[in-house]
């Protein structure tokens, strides 16, 4: 190394320096912006386990220690003490809001609480069996259309505009969703609620009964998004950065996030798990069958809500969410046989080698499953609430790319591997 800020690569006799980047705590990373452009190389790293795409101020984890700070705020005190609607300005204007800043946002976010009525006819087009994340990412990008003159990335004035209006109608798509594919109407937003309160109105009130919201299932889930709120450049989020590197518009975007976040080797893990766990129930409770069919290379299984990226210990959102479980299954004086599979798939798991030499330990997804079905969220709605959870975290990242000023559209190299050179025959000289 020539010195503590520039590494140096040496490739044959040439010797390329690279300038060491630094974070504020212990992030360090080479600069090769100039690499290819200076020595004809460029890197590899499928999955990006070791490319930083970006700088960013927003979240900050150590997976060695099962740290994960918004804003420099450990995420316990967060779940403990503030509101989403608090956490989601935190994460997209950098600070906690004052009294003024806060009314100002809530209001917002209750004034465009309605969807455009004409989107309510979208819903009729779909199959009663369609997956809410698919009609979701659909509807989302589908508001675009209704803000044709709203839509320029580059406006900070018309982005304010549209953040709190995504916030409110994501909620709002969300719980109609539920609705319609239940057959039943659709129950509007009721603005004197707050934030939480008046999602699980729009879920399970009907018209034709009162339906009066219990104050500790709005806690949890208060608590349950803003754990999901944001986790730095996960797949999810940095989709929603690639496609928002193109200029495209924050509603474009956000759809195109969700899209990532549905598969089950992300956000659509929380389905998993359950199905899982109803899996292992259906089959005498035996959770060793489970993990050995996770161990079996050959079975492409893996043990859902295990392992991650980053995290080579504890998900501290995991040991929230499980103390949770408990709880407020104590509190509603409720008990759920799933908790308990999950509870001995854990232990079972950690005391198995396999895992302990990965270092694979629950991730968020492992029991926030179980938590939504004390909630009464049915299954298939659970991907939703990870993507209502992770909207300002989207929001916050595709913002302070626009006003970073370093940003470039998004785009890989390859090393290719095909053909050298064919011949084009011509089909009737085809084999
Ligand atoms: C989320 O990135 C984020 O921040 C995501 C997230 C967020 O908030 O945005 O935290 C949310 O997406 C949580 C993850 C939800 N997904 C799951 O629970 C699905 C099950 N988990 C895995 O598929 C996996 O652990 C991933 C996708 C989460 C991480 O994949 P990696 O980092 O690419 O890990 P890997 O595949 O390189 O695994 C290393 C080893 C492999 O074994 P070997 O080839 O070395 O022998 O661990 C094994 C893997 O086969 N392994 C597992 C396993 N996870 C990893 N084996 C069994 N069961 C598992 N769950």
């Amino acid at each position: 190394m020539a010195n503590d800020d520039v590494a140096e690569l040496k490739i044959g006799s040439k010797v390329y320096p690279l300038p060491i980047v630094a974070g504020t705590i212990g992030d360090e990373g080479l600069d090769i912006r100039k690499l290819r452009q200076d020595s004809g190389y460029i890197t590899l790293d499928s999955g990006y386990g070791n490319t930083g795409a970006c700088k960013s101020a927003i979240t900050f984890i150590d997976g060695e220690k099962g740290i994960l700070r918004y804003r420099g705020i450990p995420i316990e005190i967060l779940a403990e003490k503030s509101t989403f609607v608090e956490t989601s300005y935190l994460l997209i204007y950098g600070h906690l809001p004052n009294k003024a800043e806060l009314s100002d946002f809530s209001n917002k976010l209750r004034y465009h609480s309605l969807i455009h009525e004409d989107m309510l006819h979208f819903y009729d087009g779909y199959p009663s069996t369609a997956h809410p994340m698919a009609i979701l990412s659909s509807m989302v990008c589908s508001l675009s259309a209704y803000y044709p003159d709203s839509l320029d990335p580059k406006d900070p004035e018309q982005v304010d505009h549209l953040i709190p209006r995504v916030l409110s109608k994501l909620r709002t798509i969300a719980a109609y969703s539920y609705k319609k594919s239940i057959g039943q109407p659709v129950v509007y937003p009721r603005n004197s609620l707050r934030y939480c309160e008046n999602f699980l109105h729009m879920m399970f009130a009907v018209p034709s009964e009162p339906y009066e919201v219990d104050p500790d299932i709005a806690a949890a889930l208060n608590m349950l998004l803003i754990l999901h709120a944001d986790h730095e450049q996960n797949c999810s989020t940095s989709t929603v950065r690639l496609v928002g590197s193109s200029d495209a518009n924050l509603f474009a975007s956000i759809a195109a996030g969700i899209c990532a976040l549905w598969g089950p080797k992300h956000g659509g893990a929380n389905q998993a798990v359950v199905e899982m766990l109803e899996e292992i129930q259906r089959n005498g409770g035996d959770v060793q069958k489970a993990l050995a069919l996770s161990k079996d290379k050959d079975s492409h299984f893996k043990l859902m809500g295990f392992g991650h990226r980053v995290y080579k210990n504890f998900d501290p959102r995991a040991k929230v969410i499980k103390a949770q479980c408990d709880t407020l299954l104590g509190k509603l004086k409720k008990a759920d046989p799933l908790l308990d599979i999950a509870r001995r798939l854990e232990e079972e798991a950690l005391r198995d080698p396999y895992f302990a030499d990965r270092k694979l330990y629950p991730n968020v997804d492992f029991y926030s499953g179980v938590l939504y079905r004390v909630l009464n969220i049915p299954i298939n709605m659970y991907t939703v609430m990870f993507s209502l959870g992770r909207l300002p975290g989207w929001i916050a990242h595709w913002r302070e790319m626009h006003l970073g000023g370093d940003e470039r559209i998004g785009r890989p190299r390859q090393i290719y591997t095909g053909t050298v050179e064919a011949p084009y025959i011509p089909l009737m000289e085809r084999r």
